[in-house]
């Protein structure tokens, strides 16, 4: 699958969106890697840099729901750890299994299914 930002994605917190965006971007990075073939050093570069990048986003995203007394905060935070929790298994099973094809395309799909599901269910919150 490929993903692209929308408009709809758009929680009117603008470092919010940016930061969402910077995932959209990682993930075009790793489908455009898919098609030139697996490139494991590369590959490992990005995951490192989209897991770095994500967990600082997500305590930002945390602090700030605190900060507007959001109702869907804590929802927000569990689905979080949820998300790292997962990605955790992927990387652990990158070591074990070695990279592949359909390892990358599996992290890639669930990274973005998850993405788009909780930006639409729960980030969008943030607009009310
Ligand atoms: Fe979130």
């Amino acid at each position: 699958m490929t993903v692209e930002w929308k408009d709809e994605y758009n929680t009117g917190e603008a470092d919010i969106d940016d930061q969402h965006q910077v995932i959209f971007k990682y993930l075009a990075d790793l489908e455009a890697q898919m098609e030139k073939g697996v490139d494991e050093r590369y590959i490992k570069m990005l995951l490192d840099n989209l897991g770095l990048f994500t967990r600082s986003h997500f305590c930002y995203e945390e602090i700030y729901m605190r900060r507007i007394k959001s109702p869907m905060a804590a929802v927000n935070k569990e689905q979080h750890e949820k998300l790292l929790e997962e990605y955790g298994r992927y990387r652990q099973r990158f070591e074990v299994e070695g990279i592949s094809d359909d390892l990358v395309k599996g992290l890639h799909d669930f990274i973005a299914n998850w993405l788009i599901n909780h930006i639409l269910k729960v980030d969008i919150h943030m607009r009310d």
